[in-house]
């Protein structure tokens, strides 16, 4: 069985950013990367808007409503977002300060599990599937089924981040048994962070993980061989 591809578009909206224009279009980007075969359409929308801004989510709604998958932390701003817009999905990812991107799964302190319980039920009473982003350890995989997750994404960073064969495979060891206890207690499994055309095999071969989010990797290979190819080269090797 194929996995299915989202395809992570927040770059198209950062080299718009670069300039504050009004191009290249996320809208354009999407409609672009689900003709090419990506399933869904990711975007993260930030506090600070840096690249993806309400707008966008607001269009991509519309344009795609069964096929957007938001990234956003477990906030007022961002669930206020969600409910009004209604993408497909909704992956809750830990937001910090500064960072350039997402640093790794979410801390589940009791205050922010108490918080992630309020705004995924929320999201359950309009119809959003919840998916969270998770370390792959087994403790905060049984939170996230706890917590009434439908879907983890588990976090590749440790992954495509390795310094060695070794430690890669070790981290590739950790992937599948994460991808094989959240199966267990009944949630969906998604992958995704760092991923690229060199890395990302091995990840599709782990059982049980079902859809894999890249970002970064395609968009930097649609510069020098166009966004539909950079896609459809993706997709060929899931
Ligand atoms: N999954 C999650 C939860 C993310 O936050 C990101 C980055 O926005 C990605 C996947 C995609 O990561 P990359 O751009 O490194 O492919």
């Amino acid at each position: 069985m194929t996995l299915k591809l989202g395809v992570n578009i927040d770059h198209v909206a950062t080299l718009r950013q670069a300039r504050r224009a009004h191009y290249p279009d996320p809208l354009d980007a999407g409609a672009i990367a689900l003709s090419a075969g990506a399933d869904f359409v990711v975007v993260h929308l930030r506090k600070d808007q840096r690249h993806i801004n309400q707008k966008d989510v607001a269009d991509l709604c519309k344009l795609f409503p069964k096929q957007i998958h938001l990234e956003c932390s477990c906030s007022d701003f961002a669930e206020a977002v969600a409910l009004k817009y209604k993408p497909h999905s909704v992956c809750i990812v830990p937001e910090l300060p500064g960072e350039i991107t997402t640093t790794g799964g979410l801390n589940f302190t009791p205050v922010v599990q108490k918080r992630l319980l309020k705004m995924i039920e929320k999201l359950h009473k309009k119809n959003i599937l919840v998916s969270l982003f998770v370390n792959p350890t087994a403790a905060d995989l049984r939170i996230a089924a706890k917590l009434g997750a439908d879907i983890v994404e588990l976090c590749t960073a440790a992954y495509s981040q390795a310094s060695s064969k070794k430690e890669a495979q070790k981290r590739l060891q950790e992937l599948a048994l994460a991808a094989f206890l959240a199966q267990e207690l009944g949630l969906k499994v998604h992958a995704g962070h760092g991923l690229n055309y060199h890395n990302v095999l091995a990840v599709a071969d782990i059982g049980g993980i079902k859809c894999m989010n890249i970002g970064f990797a395609i968009i930097a290979r649609s510069l020098f061989t166009g966004l539909p190819s950079a896609v459809e080269e993706m997709k060929n090797l899931l």
